[in-house]
């Protein structure tokens, strides 16, 4: 890996923050969270697969900065994200005898960060957080932004908050232990940003999307900081989503939709969920008109050359009644007066809200895919 380190700044006023991207970065965590510390205290919060890659060097460099530290490790993967396993990690995290100026440190993919920025969120009635993101997914997309929560059964990151870090690390290194099937999992929310927002980002994907996903440094540091630049962008304009903010959900009410089809499980991960409701927004787009079928066409191109899934039957989920899949969209956050929203594109760089998306329509293009 090259040495370079770059920063950027997510502009929120006084709970602005910096993301640090970079190899490497976990060696010196100690000095970069110690001037933000109102206690020399923190409680690292990780999972046991994470634990065993990094947790040493995390350990090593708090302790080199003299700041006392804790730990609390879970279950790793979808199911820590319940009640249970948070109301037993808020419960040691307390018996730490934690005070207000006391850090969390969240180590690990998207589910260390989201429960752990819940639990800074809540504890104390609010106490602050890092996040080193482990995952390519954490990295360029949950980390950032303060949407923080857990599962509970009716759904998905139905109890929440919005709470931004203090900082975030995203250390390219880490990568480097990641299983193959999660690192295309986070690309996927790499080549999202292309879609809705970036055509150029999109055609250099194409060329280096193999670049980054072999972990070549420079087109991995630039997919990772160029998609971190557009979300800091996106959330510093509105942090609440009530407006561009929804564009990052490009993918998400199929995607999510296909996961609860599949239980959360291992047999759909979210990334590959968003991927394959990328896709699906993009035939679905065509079939109303609304992008030309070549543009549909580029993008399964892409996804499916990167070896994700890009077919319903790739998920064993070919022939799958429309109305399920309806029926599991209208649960969306975004739903108004039980309404169903979609972030459509109108062309590859472009997308837009639809507000009330047409039901039958969307039932006859469903029942047609594949
Ligand atoms: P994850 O946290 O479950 O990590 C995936 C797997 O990789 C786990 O088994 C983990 O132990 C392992 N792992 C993590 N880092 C590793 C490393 N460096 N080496 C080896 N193994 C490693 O999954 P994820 O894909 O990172 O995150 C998915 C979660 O993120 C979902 O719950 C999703 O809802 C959430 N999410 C949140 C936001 C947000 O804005 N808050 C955005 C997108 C997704
Ligand atoms: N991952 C979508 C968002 O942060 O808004």
């Amino acid at each position: 890996m090259t040495d370079e380190i770059e920063r950027l700044r997510v502009e929120l006023g006084d709970r602005a923050y910096e993301i640090v991207v970079g190899p490497r970065l976990i060696e010196s965590a100690g000095r970069e969270i110690q001037p933000l510390l109102r206690r020399r205290q923190v409680v690292i919060v990780s999972d046991e697969t994470v634990a065993r890659h990094c947790l040493p060097r995390l350990r090593d460099s708090l302790s080199e900065a003299g700041i006392a530290h804790h730990t609390v490790l879970l279950p790793p993967g979808e199911e820590t994200k319940d009640l249970d396993h948070f109301g037993r990690l808020a419960e040691k995290i307390l018996a730490f005898g934690i005070e207000r100026g006391t850090m969390l440190v969240a180590l690990g993919g998207g589910v260390v960060g989201d429960v752990t920025g819940f639990a800074a969120a809540t504890l104390l009635r609010g106490i602050d957080f890092a996040q080193i993101p482990t995952t390519l997914l954490a990295q360029v997309d949950s980390s950032v932004g303060g949407k923080t929560g857990i599962n509970i059964r009716i759904g998905k990151n139905l109890i929440g908050a919005f709470y931004q870090p203090r900082l975030v690390l995203a250390d390219m290194s880490t990568l480097m232990t990641l299983p193959r099937r999660e690192l295309l999992a986070g690309y996927a929310e790499i080549v999202k940003y292309g879609l809705i927002r970036d055509v150029e980002f999109f055609a250099w994907l194409e060329a280096e999307g193999r670049a980054v996903c072999d972990l070549a440094p420079a087109p991995l540091r630039r997919a990772v900081m160029t998609s971190c630049a557009m979300k800091a962008d996106i959330v510093a304009s509105d942090e609440r989503e009530e407006g561009d903010r929804a564009l990052l959900n490009f993918g998400h009410t199929f995607g999510h939709a296909l996961e609860t089809e599949t239980g959360f499980s291992a047999k759909l991960l979210h990334g590959e969920a968003v991927g394959l409701g990328m896709v699906l927004a993009f035939d679905f787009a065509a079939h109303m008109g609304l992008v030309a079928a070549e543009e549909a066409e580029r993008v399964r191109r892409h996804l499916n050359e990167m070896g994700l899934p890009t077919q319903l039957s790739a998920i064993g989920l070919a022939g799958i009644p429309a109305d399920r899949l309806i029926a599991h969209m209208s649960k969306d956050k975004k739903v108004r007066d039980g309404r169903i929203t979609l972030i459509l594109p109108r062309r590859i760089g472009e997308a837009f809200v639809m507000k009330d998306a047409p039901l039958g329509e969307l039932s006859d293009f469903l029942d047609g895919a594949a």
